[in-house]
């Protein structure tokens, strides 16, 4: 790795002034907990100004490099729906909805994403040193795994043996580590998306259960393109949820150390 370092501390000085605003923790919990995956939806439309602030509310999501590797597909066309409803195994939870939106992961765009973060730099002006070099030096050495994946032996090495000495970050490698890269981030515009539905009175279903490649084609999304979910939404139908909320005990999954 180069000398740049990673993760270096900006100065102080170079820090702007962004207060953290007042929140309603209540309203959010309300807004969590009466999330629930909705299977049957009622015939009401949703605004399309509700969807706008949805949408955007899934853009506003953390993601890895703020490289923002996602597409949202708001599928609004009547013969590709219905064609996106089949590729779901027309679902209820797909077949019933008054919308359907695609989150779609973008591993093969990080490095357009990377010359636009350095263009807006240049743009804003007053950048940090250290914030420039993060997207010209590191990463194109974290994220550029050749063309045909054809570093990945070396990068899989290379990781191995700088990591036995001192912490060295592990992933993404390979072409598939990328595309797991890509779903991390988009999967958090999921969260935001459903969350945004909900605080606006309306709700969601996240799918896996469809065939990503039919839905890449409908979509004309190219090879390199990863389906992170589907997500119908709309108003809940009576019944539209199918049982109380069901979690394991936290103490299987909430660890200390
Ligand atoms: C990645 C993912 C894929 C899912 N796929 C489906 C699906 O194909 N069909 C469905 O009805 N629900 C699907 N779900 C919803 C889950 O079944 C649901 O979130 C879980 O049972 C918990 O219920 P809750 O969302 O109401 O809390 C999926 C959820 C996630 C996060």
């Amino acid at each position: 790795m180069s000398k740049v370092k990673i993760f270096a501390p900006v100065e102080e000085k170079e820090r702007p002034a962004i207060e953290a605003p007042i929140t309603d923790a209540e309203s959010f919990h309300a807004v969590v907990d009466s999330r629930r995956s909705v299977r049957v939806y009622a015939k009401d439309p949703i605004p399309p100004e509700v969807m706008d602030a949805c949408l955007d509310a899934a853009l506003k999501a953390p993601n890895s490099s703020n490289l923002q590797a996602w597409e949202i597909h708001h599928v609004v066309d009547a013969k590709k729906k219905a064609a996106l409803v089949e590729a779901c195994l027309s679902q209820p939870a797909a077949g019933t909805a008054p919308e359907l939106v695609v989150f779609v992961g973008r591993p093969d765009l990080w490095r357009r994403n990377n010359r636009w973060m350095i263009e807006a730099f240049d743009k804003a002006g007053n950048v940090p040193d250290g914030a420039y070099q993060y997207y010209r030096k590191i990463t194109p050495l974290v994220y550029d795994q050749g063309a045909l994946g054809w570093r990945t032996p070396f990068k899989w090495i290379l990781t191995r043996w700088r990591g036995m000495s001192r912490p060295y970050p592990r992933e993404p490698i390979g072409k598939w580590g990328m595309r797991i890269w890509a779903h991390k981030s988009t999967a958090l515009a999921c969260a935001h998306f459903m969350l945004a539905m909900r605080a606006h009175g309306f709700d969601t279903c996240p799918m896996e259960g469809m065939d990503s490649a039919r839905v890449k084609g409908i979509l004309g999304l190219p090879r390199q393109a990863v389906v992170t979910m589907v997500i119908s939404a709309g108003k809940r139908a009576e019944g539209g949820v199918y049982g109380p909320r069901l979690r394991f005990d936290r103490q299987h999954f909430v660890h200390r150390h």
